[in-house]
């Protein structure tokens, strides 16, 4: 296949990982036949500084005619004293709904290899963790109606969702659970928002559709609580940009290494948008210790989702795996420099591990 790709880099550690991603897709490519072309555009604080807007247009255009999307992280200090309108934040959410990806897949896994550094009991996580949340990436309260009153005094952001709206991210839960384990539960507020007894009412009118499915619902508040209880209960999550906002940082905190997990976003047809779930993280950028295996994941979703190309995602996934089981690691998942020696981990930088993987592909 010849894949138009366009990256989006972006502010902090974008580059530094975004480059590592593209290095591995090349050695997929290579390996299976393949080849990526890439365009690269500007978003985010990166844009700001360039053209004085987070998402210029001509970002928005490039990212629409090609095949997909690699974004790494937006935002940064630099940029914080901004009204919202002007943040580099914005351009995120211009991209989601530009590019129309509700559909927002964040699976949170817990490698083996890396199970030390998850902060829970190792009985309540039992064998590991493998949840998938399905986050509605293009309503709700991130894109609803938010103003100040004429005085200033006060100030409101609405949550609104249309039956369709529920119903197409509903039902990329249940095919997700079909696929998975067969479990789906909807996440919300129903004992008060009205939005959520509506996303209540579209699930019950779908799930005739898929009797093997077993669905459950849970309040928000509980779900946070049972996700550190007994993680293993949950399959698939399905719930809306806000929660699935606030769900997937704290899922992506007991797999231990927020360094470790990619995101896809998807729509119902046009390019999908790729990106480590981390943020920019500005204080390392530039230094050559920015974990790169988020990005490198993400690109196995991209050749997955994008492309079908399940042996080419697959075999990324498997590099991963042998580069992690050999004890490399960036400083962010890496034990205290006493425990490293004990434990056979082996410290290294981005470009050491991008090479580690790409050695890892080539050898596979
Ligand atoms: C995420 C991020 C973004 C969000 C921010 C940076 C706007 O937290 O992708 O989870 O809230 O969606
Ligand atoms: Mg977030």
């Amino acid at each position: 296949m010849n894949i138009n790709i366009t990256t989006i880099p972006g502010d902090g550690i974008g580059p530094d990982i975004v480059r590592e991603g593209c290095r591995v897709l090349d050695a997929v490519g290579k390996k299976y036949g393949h080849s990526f072309a890439y365009t690269e555009v500007l978003a985010g604080g990166a844009a700001i500084d360039a053209t004085g807007e987070p998402l210029p247009e001509a970002t928005l255009e490039a990212c629409l005619k090609s095949d997909a999307v690699l974004l790494g992280a937006v935002g940064g200090p630099k940029w914080d004293a901004l009204p919202g309108a002007k943040r580099p934040e914005k351009a995120l959410l211009g991209l989601r709904g530009g590019m129309k990806v509700y559909a927002n897949l964040r699976p949170a896994v817990m490698f083996k290899q890396l199970s030390a550094a998850c902060p829970l009991k190792p009985e309540v996580v039992g064998d590991g963790l493998d949840i998938l949340i399905v986050r509605e990436l293009t309503g709700g309260i991130y894109f609803g109606d938010r103003g100040r009153s004429d005085d200033g005094n006060s100030a409101w952001d609405t949550e609104t969702y249309s039956k369709e709206e529920i119903a197409r991210v509903v039902k990329i839960g249940f095919e997700s659970a079909m696929k998975r384990n067969g479990r789906l539960c909807v996440v919300d507020k129903a004992n008060i928002l009205e939005t959520s007894r509506l996303w209540r009412e579209v699930t019950e009118s779908m799930k005739g559709g898929y009797p093997k499915v077993e669905l459950s619902y849970m309040y928000v508040d509980n779900a946070a609580m049972q996700l550190v209880r007994n993680p293993g209960q949950f399959d698939v999550i399905v719930t809306s940009n806000m929660f699935g906002d606030i769900l997937s940082d704290e899922a992506s905190q007991i797999t231990g290494s927020i360094g470790m997990l990619a995101s896809a976003s998807l729509g119902d047809s046009g390019p999908g948008l790729y990106e480590p779930i981390h943020g920019s993280a500005p204080d390392i950028a530039g230094k050559d210790i920015a974990n790169p295996l988020a990005t490198i994941l993400t690109c196995a979703m991209l050749l997955r989702y994008s492309f079908s190309l399940e042996r080419e995602a697959a075999c990324i996934e498997r590099a991963v795996e042998k580069v992690l089981d050999e004890g490399w690691r960036t400083g962010d998942i890496a034990g205290s420099a006493d425990s490293r020696a004990a434990l056979g981990e082996l410290l290294v930088g981005t470009r050491k591990m991008g090479d580690l993987v790409v050695q890892a592909i080539q050898s596979m």
